[in-house]
């Protein structure tokens, strides 16, 4: 029997995110974790002891350099997330960047017209649009149940869930908190059933209250570093689109309310849904009534994003998580912490 060639991956970053990409790619048969590159040296001990990788480099310019990586996953904080993915396209590698692609939306076009240029993949690593519910809610979207979905209510917020690891607490070095963190997922996975339109402007308010400041209260992730939170602990915004439609989120590492909220509505002219719990609300012969499936796939949305970058990359196929998605998700994003530092309403052109 001959043997099958495995399609060869490069991590970039060899941190939480990374090691996680790593974890599933080892599972599958056809796939080689071939290098990793970090900075830190004992992220990459990490990565050699876990995954027995043996290539491993402080610069990632010596993975790219190795003929035989096809692809590269991108998973350093934010702010280095442009420049190792415009170099590894550059190298002729296919790459799926982490979530929020960039720092700011020019560095995102960038990206972008960078992929077209060098004819390589440019995937973004969102998964929620994989989740079974997103799924569901996305197959009666497209037969029309919903009609135009008008308006899209997203929330990520958490009690409180400060990481503290990382630097999520760093404007600097990741371009915002909660907003760019977590607020990035449902409004990707909201912004993709909507059908990807182009958003035209953004509102926006952030506040900081408890991040920066020591606390004596029992929590999840306690010890965050208070002295460098540099972002904000809540970020409220409004988004108008080019058809007319409404996104808004809600997202915090810190909200004083009774439960953490990781959820979206959407509200269509015909009939509506939610991401958690799925359900679909709509009239049924003269009733208004709430579905609740009966059952629905147990899929594990970040393995479906991890194994479908590698068919892409195998079979030449484009993604369902483009650049191109990611760009308008970072515009949303930017221009919504535009407002909030302006304090009015930000117009948004379209890019690349
Ligand atoms: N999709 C998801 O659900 C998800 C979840 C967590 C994090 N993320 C994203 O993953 C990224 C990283 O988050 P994390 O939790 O893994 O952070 P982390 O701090 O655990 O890991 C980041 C790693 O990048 C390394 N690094 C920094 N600059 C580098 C550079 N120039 N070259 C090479 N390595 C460099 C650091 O040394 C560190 O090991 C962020 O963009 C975050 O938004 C996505």
């Amino acid at each position: 029997m001959p043997k099958t060639r495995k399609t060869k991956i490069g991590f970039i970053g060899g941190g939480g995110i990374s090691r996680t990409h790593m974890r599933y790619m080892a599972e599958m048969g056809d796939v080689e974790l071939a290098a990793v590159a970090d900075v830190s040296e004992a992220a990459l001990n990490q990565c050699s002891k876990e995954f027995g990788i043996s290539h491993c480099f402080t610069d990632y310019q010596d993975l790219l350099k190795i003929k035989d990586i096809v692809a590269v996953t991108v998973g350093t904080p934010n702010g280095a997330h442009y420049r190792p993915t415009v170099d590894a396209l550059a190298a002729g590698k296919d790459v799926m960047v982490e979530k929020p692609m960039a720092m700011t939306a020019q560095e995102a076009a960038d990206m972008v017209k960078m992929a077209r240029k060098c004819k390589k993949l440019l995937v973004i690593g969102f998964q929620h649009r994989f989740a079974a519910s997103a799924q569901m809610l996305k197959r009666a979207i497209d037969k029309g149940d919903f009609g135009n979905v008008l308006y899209a209510r997203c929330q990520a917020l958490r009690r409180r869930g400060i990481p503290n690891w990382g630097v999520f607490g760093r404007k600097d070095l990741q371009g915002g908190g909660p907003l760019i963190d977590i607020g990035v997922h449902m409004i990707e996975v909201a912004h993709y059933l909507m059908g990807s339109p182009q958003p035209v402007s953004a509102y926006g308010s952030m506040y900081t209250y408890l991040g920066d400041k020591p606390t004596d209260t029992v929590c999840p992730w306690p010890d965050w570093d208070y002295n460098n939170y540099t972002v904000e602990d809540l970020a409220v915004g409004m988004v108008r689109f080019a058809n007319g439609a409404t996104l808004s989120i809600e997202a915090s590492f810190a909200a004083h309310i009774g439960k953490g909220e990781w959820t979206f509505t959407l509200m269509g002219e015909k009939a509506g849904g939610q991401f958690d719990p799925p359900m679909i609300f709509k009239d049924d012969a003269g009733t208004m009534v709430n579905l609740t499936p009966d059952w629905l796939p147990n899929t594990d949305a970040f393995r479906h994003k991890m194994r479908h970058f590698v068919e892409c990359v195998q079979h030449r196929t484009p993604s369902d998580a483009p650049g191109e998605h990611g760009l308008l998700v970072q515009q949303m994003l930017n221009a919504i912490y535009a407002s909030a530092e302006q304090g009015r309403e930000v117009k948004i052109k379209p890019l690349a």
